[in-house]
């Protein structure tokens, strides 16, 4: 067993059982890249204002690489009695590094340096989010643009609406996923904040340098309160609420990507690699992964609640209550990356069935608006329209008929200003077409938004 940095002032061993319950290296261990770096800004730091020497300096640097590549290569041994990981790259650099290893936590505390850690793993997993939102808005509107005549039912209520191109449907998922970046990217700027250096809560009385250890652990800024660097979590909280919108968008994607691929819509068809089948039932392909996107979904939100409901009351400054901010942090990160990452891999291998989805258009009157729109184009009031319409509708399902298969004779008995050339208004292409309405679902608005994303994405790789 090792010995503990605070044993000076407890008169017994701690038990086995306290050392299990609070030891988070189970977990915390996957920061060791970032609380080495972090020290090594530290010890640097601290030779530079005068601290520790140049010499000590070299031999702790030295330690923590070897310290390091001992966790690279798994070589290293974890203890319950050393509790987290910075106390276990401790007591190994006091192995490798002999005895100058118990200055390099001078002016520092576990409280500014799991806060350091935390921030600069979540600033590079935010980094690789925003990068793996881009790969998803790029196969969305790729998708989009390899089907840019498409038509299909859209739908309020689950109900068939009006028509719709596919590529607006999928320009919609675009926009959300668009937002969620920049709600990534707003929420990276509060990441990227160095706390190190506000030790326990006060600050320290040795002449540091912040702003050294920022620049070399390259941080734009370091925090103004010592109290409040080591008591924030507001980061981590942002961005699982970002994370939390974000399983929402690929939830409902997912949900939709399960309706369309049944054999009651047949919109589109998952690709082979990307589906499985059943242990049982042999003509079974299921859709899995939009599936486990939505059921993982709960999982990012309960984070972002496990993580509001362990800071609220929480009094100032660190608590160690805030050690439990790790798994759901973790959990979600890893979560919401495959999830992005999976469907950014899938979506651009979907087939989709264009004439299943015309055929869906064309039944269930979604022309009725257009019909009334029509009449309002020949003078006739909007009210009055949807009224006259909604008898032609009437008439028609007692027929077994669509609007645009009555007859004009059988049309003109519920207006005398419908002509002939209602039925090519009330083709599919014309209703998508008219409405050119800035965010409508015209062609000519389509392909310019799927212009114009093409053109940001192309912007924000460059
Ligand atoms: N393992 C702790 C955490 O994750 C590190 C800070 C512990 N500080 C302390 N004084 N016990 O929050």
């Amino acid at each position: 067993m090792a010995e503990k940095p605070w044993d000076g002032r407890f008169a017994e061993k701690t038990d086995k059982r306290v050392e299990a319950f609070t030891a988070s290296h189970a977990y915390d261990r996957r920061l060791y890249p970032y609380d080495i770096a972090g020290s090594i800004a530290h010890c640097k730091m601290l030779a530079k204002v005068g601290v520790i020497t140049g010499e000590e300096v070299a031999q702790l640097v030295e330690g923590l690489g070897t310290v390091k590549r001992e966790l690279d290569h798994g070589k290293f041994v974890f203890d319950d009695s050393l509790e987290d990981i910075h106390m276990h790259i401790e007591a190994r650099l006091l192995q490798v590094a002999g005895k100058v290893a118990q200055k390099l936590h001078t002016a520092r505390s576990r409280n500014d340096q799991i806060a350091l850690d935390v921030r600069m793993y979540l600033r590079e997993e935010t980094r690789c989010t925003i990068g793996l939102l881009r790969a998803l808005r790029k196969a969305l509107v790729e998708l989009a643009a390899a089907h840019p005549d498409v038509i299909m039912p859209g739908y309020t209520h689950t109900q068939r609406a009006q028509p719709v191109l596919m590529a607006h449907h999928l320009m919609a998922y675009y926009e959300m996923f668009t937002r969620d970046q920049a709600r990534m990217v707003d929420c990276l700027g509060r990441i990227d904040v160095m706390p190190l250096g506000t030790a326990a809560l006060a600050g320290t009385t040795y002449p540091i340098d912040r702003a050294y250890v920022a620049e070399l652990l390259d941080f734009p800024a370091v925090s103004n309160n010592s109290m409040d660097a080591v008591s924030d979590r507001d980061f981590a909280m942002e961005f699982l609420s970002a994370a939390s919108i974000s399983m929402v968008h690929l939830s409902r994607l997912s949900e939709e990507l399960v309706l369309w691929s049944t054999a009651e819509f047949g919109f589109v068809t998952l690709p082979d690699a990307f589906a499985t089948g059943s242990s049982i039932m042999p003509q079974k392909k299921n859709p899995d992964i939009p599936e486990i996107v939505r059921g993982k979904t709960g999982r990012v939100v309960g984070s972002l609640v496990a993580l509001l409901t362990l800071m609220k009351s929480l009094p100032m400054a660190y608590n160690r209550d805030m050690q439990e901010d790790k798994e759901p942090l973790f959990d979600a990160v890893d979560t919401l990356t495959a999830c992005l990452s999976i469907n950014a891999d899938m979506i651009p291998r979907i087939i989709v069935n264009r004439e299943t989805m015309r055929r869906a258009a064309s039944v269930g009157f979604l022309n009725a608006t257009d019909m009334a729109d029509y009449l309002v184009g020949r003078g006739m009031p909007f009210r009055k329209a949807h009224a006259c319409v909604g008898k032609a509708v009437a008439f028609a399902l007692d027929k077994g008929k669509e609007l645009h298969e009555l007859t004009l004779d059988e049309l003109k008995g519920f207006s005398s200003l419908i002509q002939e050339d209602l039925y090519e208004h009330l083709t599919l292409e014309h209703m998508v077409d008219r409405r050119q309405s800035v965010g409508g679902t015209s062609t000519r608005n389509v392909v310019a938004a799927i212009d114009a994303a093409r053109r940001v994405l192309a912007g924000e790789e460059a």
